[in-house]
């Protein structure tokens, strides 16, 4: 690896602002001074990374990871040091002289830039094979060509053309220097038990599928003929995590981001062609099944899925599965079906782009309504038939994590089955419970250690995703007297967490006006009358931090959930559950 010099460097940390890096993959929403986020380092449905534009770092306050600009491309791209730096300076046009590099600084290089490299490498030379070798332009281009797909979308989209030979790739890659043993992790190539090596992909178009920050990291490759497997893919590697990505977000997210919303599709042609008509916010899951993880993914940059498959049997199905998922994850999620046989390829290449929005504004329908129609149809008259589509819908309703939209599906969904809605929101809460217990119990052992930790953090400046960690590791230095208060200690501060903030009685100020104390105003009162404080230093500064906590933002907090609470009750009382 080589080195990039200290001014260089000093440069390209001056230029980078934290906003616009984290904003490249977290949608942020800006909160006072600083700006939210769905942290990108864990799962989560409500915002806890936080991002402050003047201190130039990032933080969640709920897992601990985040840092400066440098630090968050690290650990978000699983970068280097060094390769976080060259991320950078692209960014933001700082040139970092290098030389050409030699055999050995390419060994040299890391497993995975060397698989991006040659992957990038790739890249150019199905693009130009596209475009500048006959076969390309006869067979790959007038391909697309006929699909109509124009040369402004093969360029966004870096299409290209692999020739119908074994070593077409193989030989030059390595006339460049490139090591053999990359192109076959990365897949490009393949290896018989042999010893002999050929190119996966050969006579196909090209589909390049990009990482979020706009790294090649796989490739689909679809065959012009009839007989064989419609397409070849990039197999999972080291740098391609199939769960992990969705065709086309790193074309789309800007777009995603502007019209909060993300359009979901099933491939690669679908994508593109959406894109031609002047819709830009859509995606692909690439024929399978929606994962956890690309529903995340798309959870990082908008509430609004709308999900598009094509009208047959297969498409309606798929829609189905991938709804509960994507209604767990916390998402508003409508569904669109295309008129019987067209796919969003053939409606786009049919339609303009305002025909398009219209046609998707139109006909976009809430997903309870459209799974209530889908399995409704043809059995009204049949009483078993119907009360099993009702359980199904009902279990739907029961992993949306909001108790708002909960209760509006429920009013909803009665509505529409045309049974009473005490007894759906009945059935749909004990669901819900059964779901919340089961999270509860396997939560609860490390509930209270990790509440203590993490508050311990928030405070504390932000330092680089090791240091946070190190801060959960080492015990504090405690005596044996602390060790034996600890659990007392513990009790309290579980007290303070979770019920500080409520109203314990009312008292008398010293002019005599009522004030309201608190559970934690109480404690600290009583603890100072008796000159107690916490041996144990990080539950003490736990305390201290609470306190400070319960003069700032709780009030605002808590206004808010006690409103979810009490809709959340009342939906209790309507199903006679008080
Ligand atoms: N797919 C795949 N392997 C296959 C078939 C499909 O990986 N053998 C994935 C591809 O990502 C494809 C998506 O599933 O884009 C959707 O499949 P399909 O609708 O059959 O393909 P299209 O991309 O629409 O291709 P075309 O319109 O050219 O037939
Ligand atoms: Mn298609």
């Amino acid at each position: 690896m080589k080195k990039i010099d200290r001014e260089t460097v000093q440069r390209i940390l001056d230029a980078a602002d934290i906003v616009e890096v984290v904003s490249d993959f977290v949608h942020l929403k800006r909160r006072g001074s600083s700006y939210l986020g769905l942290c990108p380092f864990h799962n989560e449905r409500t915002p806890s990374f936080s991002v402050s534009k003047s201190k130039n770092i990032c933080k969640c306050f709920s897992c601990g990871k985040g840092g400066s600009p440098v630090n968050f491309i690290m650990e978000h791209e699983q970068m280097s040091y060094y390769e976080a730096l060259r991320y950078l300076a692209r960014k933001y046009n700082i040139e970092i002289k290098e030389h050409e590099m030699s055999d050995k600084e390419r060994e040299e290089e890391s497993e995975r830039e060397s698989m991006l490299a040659v992957n990038d490498f790739a890249l150019k030379h199905f693009e130009k094979n596209l475009q500048e070798t006959d076969d390309g332009r006869d067979i790959g281009l007038s391909y697309f060509l006929d699909r109509g797909i124009n040369e402004a979308s093969i360029k966004k989209f870096r299409l290209g053309y692999s020739l119908e030979k074994s070593n077409d790739l193989l030989n030059a890659a390595k006339s460049r220097g490139y090591n053999e043993k990359y192109l076959i992790e990365t897949g490009l190539c393949i290896k018989t038990d042999q010893g002999r090596v050929y190119d996966r992909f050969k006579g196909r178009v090209m589909f390049p599928v990009f990482s979020i920050s706009g790294k090649v990291i796989a490739f689909g490759g679809r065959t012009l003929k009839k007989d064989v497997a419609k397409y070849v893919n990039s197999p999972e590697s080291l740098i391609y995590k199939k769960s992990y990505q969705l065709y086309g977000l790193y074309q789309a997210k800007q777009a995603i981001v502007k019209h909060d919303k993300c359009i979901l599709v099933e491939g690669y042609m679908d994508v593109i062609s959406m894109h031609q008509s002047g819709i830009e916010n859509v995606v692909a899951s690439s024929g399978t099944s929606l994962t956890d993880g690309q529903i995340r993914l798309i959870h990082r940059f908008t509430d609004n899925v709308t999900v598009i498959y094509d009208g047959d049997a297969a498409g309606i199905k798929a829609s189905l599965r991938g709804i509960d998922m994507l209604l767990a994850e916390g998402l508003d999620i409508k569904v669109l079906l295309l008129p019987d046989g067209d796919d969003p390829d053939s409606f786009a290449q049919k339609h303009t782009s305002s025909e398009l929005e219209e046609y998707i504004a139109a006909n976009e329908t809430d997903f309870l309504q459209f799974k209530t129609s889908i399995l409704l149809n043809g059995v009204k008259n049949d009483p078993i038939a119907k009360s099993r589509v009702i359980n199904d819908i009902v279990r739907s309703i029961a992993v949306i994590p909001n108790p708002i939209t909960r209760n509006v599906y429920i009013t909803e969904c009665s509505r529409m089955l045309e049974i009473d809605d005490r007894i759906v929101a009945l059935q749909v809460n004990k669901l819900f419970m059964e779901r919340v217990g089961k999270d509860n119990l396997k939560k609860q052992q490390e509930a209270a250690a990790e509440t203590i930790s993490d508050i311990v953090n928030v405070e504390e400046p932000v330092k680089p995703v090791e240091a946070a960690a190190e801060v959960k590791r080492q015990p504090s230095p405690v005596d044996s007297n602390s060790r034996f208060l600890r659990a007392y200690e513990q009790g309290i501060l579980r007290y303070v967490l979770r019920y500080g903030m409520l109203e314990l009685c009312e008292d008398y100020d010293d002019l005599g006006n009522p004030i309201s104390v608190k559970v934690i105003d109480y404690i600290n009162e009583e603890l100072k009358n008796d000159d107690l404080k916490f041996s144990n230093p990080d539950i003490e500064k736990t305390f201290e931090e609470a306190i400070k906590c319960s003069s700032l933002t709780w009030e605002e907090d808590n206004c808010k959930n006690n409103e979810t609470l009490l809709k959340e009750r009342e939906s209790y009382i309507a199903a006679g559950e008080e």
